[in-house]
């Protein structure tokens, strides 16, 4: 086994469509052509293509890969039953309307080892990997690194949000950990291992079957502002050569499939291109809020967003909910009630969010679909109506959003998990009527 000198170095975006270019070896990069008849080294030279060959200059995404062997030689692959991990089209129940909330999903114990693959669990989705439309959403929970197997989707891009346990993420460009508090990006195709740092793990997957997550438009905001170009990381080469009897698993079709391997596929000593796995710290955004009055829409807590072919609207958007300060005048501070058009699933990776009192807990999720009602709670709707409107900071918490314009189905287990919670609309139940005919 070999595999090349320790390298924690990442790269850092300098623009979602520039090149990067990176060896483990010197020299192992070919210098003037993506394909010259003998790569350096006797590697075998790949192209990886994440959007058609003919998109559009500005999202055309590739990168050319020098590796040991390429990526066809495995065996066949064989159907892999993994009965909680569902794909589009979400059809296994009828989508009620209901405002739903879930418990953490456990971590499982120790006497049932479960790596990444075996840990995810779907619990909503929508569109069609097929029709490379949607999103499904799944859940992580593990206690064992992957241990001689690989996995891919070619489905979807894996838009990966630690909320307990580091991940390290070993992948054909290059190694990338992510802390809870971080965000953890691997394209479609693209394969991966995942080790646990901390022994066990528990998050949140968002798999986008459309558009490759891309920062957002920041129209008057200016050329700065929200998540800055500058504080996405790649990695850079790094390759293993190893032998063995492993394990090559892919996502494809909706379906998780298994093929022999005798090589560790994570064995590209060097690359060049824009398709590559990134990761960026959450703390690292840039809020922006009024100083005024009112609040502007969450939109203006979008991380990335994944366009649909209809402009401003998006497949998914991921948006966030991280500490600032509050300092709106004669305002309700809290998110408001409201009903929207686009479907939203949070999560929460620490802390509280600030329109629940109780309730939605770390680990936990909420889905309130197309234009079913909701908003805060009774309990926070009382006590921030009669709030001293004094700047006030929240601090420990990080909410989260995948928003997206089609709505969001859950998937059986989802409806028949005991960590539903039953009792979620009673949050509202106790607001009171205080309309009595006078001004
Ligand atoms: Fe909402």
């Amino acid at each position: 086994m070999k595999i090349s000198p320790p390298n924690d170095g990442l790269h850092y975006q300098s623009g979602f469509c520039n090149d990067f270019a990176t060896e483990a070896l010197p020299g192992a990069l070919p210098a003037t052509q993506n394909s010259p008849q003998k790569a350096p080294y006797g590697l075998y030279a790949e192209q990886l293509s994440g959007t058609a060959f003919t998109a559009p200059r500005a999202h055309n995404r590739r990168s050319w890969l020098y590796r040991i062997r390429p990526g066809a030689m495995h065996h066949a692959f064989e159907k892999l039953d993994q009965p909680l991990l569902a794909s589009g089209p979400f059809n296994q129940v009828d989508t009620p309307p209901n405002q739903l909330r879930w418990n953490p999903q456990p971590i499982p114990a120790d006497d049932q080892p479960t790596d990444f693959i075996d840990g995810l669990i779907t619990v909503a989705g929508n569109g069609d990997a097929a029709a490379q439309v949607g999103i499904a959403i799944h859940l992580y929970v593990a206690n064992r690194s992957m241990h001689d197997r690989f996995f891919y989707d070619a489905d979807g891009e894996l838009l990966i949000v630690p909320q307990q346990g580091r991940l390290l993420a070993r992948t054909e460009l290059g190694v990338l950990e992510a802390s809870p508090g971080e965000i953890l990006v691997i394209p479609r195709g693209v394969r991966f291992c995942v080790e646990l740092p901390d022994g066990v793990a528990r998050g949140y997957i968002c798999e986008n079957y459309g558009a490759a997550f891309q920062l957002p438009e920041l129209g008057p905001i200016g050329a700065n502002g929200l998540a800055n170009v500058r504080d996405f990381q790649a990695p850079v080469a790094t390759y293993e050569e190893r032998e063995g009897d492993f394990q090559l698993l892919a996502k494809f079709g909706g379906r998780l499939w298994a093929a022999r391997i005798d090589h560790s596929p994570l064995d590209v000593v060097a690359w060049h291109g824009n398709y590559t796995p990134y990761k960026y710290d959450l703390s690292r955004f840039n809020t922006i809020n009024t100083v005024s009055f009112d609040h502007p829409d969450p939109s203006i807590f979008t991380v990335l967003t994944s366009p649909s072919d209809t402009a401003g609207t998006a497949n998914v958007d991921f948006v966030i909910f991280p500490p600032r300060w509050m300092v709106a005048e004669h305002t309700f501070r809290p998110p408001w009630f409201h009903r929207n058009v686009m479907s939203e699933y949070m999560g929460l990776i620490h802390g509280a969010y600030d329109a629940k009192a109780d309730g939605f807990t770390p680990g936990g999720g909420s889905l309130h679909n197309c234009m079913s009602g909701h908003g805060p709670d009774a309990a926070t709707f009382d006590k921030a109506s009669n709030a001293e409107l004094a700047p006030h900071r929240i601090d420990n918490t990080m909410a989260f959003m995948f928003e997206s314009r089609y709505v969001i189905h859950p998937t059986r287990y989802a409806l028949a998990t005991p960590h539903l919670q039953k009792d979620y609309l009673q949050c509202w139940h106790g607001l009171k009527k205080n309309f009595n005919g006078q001004p």
